[in-house]
């Protein structure tokens, strides 16, 4: 689903706006995002940073954390685009972390615009920064991951009843 100019505008200011509520005493790297849903709703966060360093949380997991946590199940919103706005140039892109938390979410094909201290902008898809990655396709139901199958010779453990992909 295509982003039109008007909302990519508004999605680049949300993003920028967003980098004066980062809480970053130790690095000073201040990180705005937000995400824009197929719904019209934009959902913002900033980067948190703690004491105790890898606790703290990056701009992109806060705000996707937020629009999960704000819908209730089973509905889980989908995305259109997210934007990512810092202080340098070139412009950063979303930590490895980040990207594997976005794919749990968003498909391959999610446009991610990177904003540089000037606002000007590089896009790159989810795919082009995360290939062959690993997600929630690759495994099957919970239920279904591993059940035990009484045959005639007695019990298959761990038998895969999903896709009958061989893993
Ligand atoms: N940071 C983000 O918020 N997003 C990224 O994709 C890269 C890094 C934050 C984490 C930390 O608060 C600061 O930037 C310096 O790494």
């Amino acid at each position: 689903m295509s982003i039109t100019d008007q909302e990519l505008d508004l999605l680049r200011t949300k993003a920028i706006d967003a980098k004066d509520f980062a809480y970053c005493p130790y690095s000073n790297f201040r990180v705005g995002a937000c995400f824009l849903s197929t719904d019209g709703t934009y959902y913002s966060g900033a980067n948190v940073e703690n004491a105790c360093y890898p606790v703290g949380t990056c701009a992109e997991r806060c705000a996707l954390a937020g629009a999960v946590a704000s819908c209730k199940r089973p509905q889980i919103p989908k995305f259109k685009a997210l934007a990512v706005a810092t202080d340098i140039s070139p412009p950063a892109s979303p930590c490895g972390m980040c990207r594997q938390f976005i794919n749990e979410f968003c498909g391959s094909t999610l446009p991610i615009y990177m904003y540089d201290k000037d606002n000007q902008y590089v896009m790159k898809t989810l795919g082009d920064l995360l290939p062959m990655s690993f997600g929630p396709q690759d495994l099957l139901p919970p239920r279904d991951r591993e059940t035990e199958t009484e045959t005639e010779t007695g019990t298959e453990v761990g038998k895969r009843t999903g896709d009958g992909k061989e893993r």
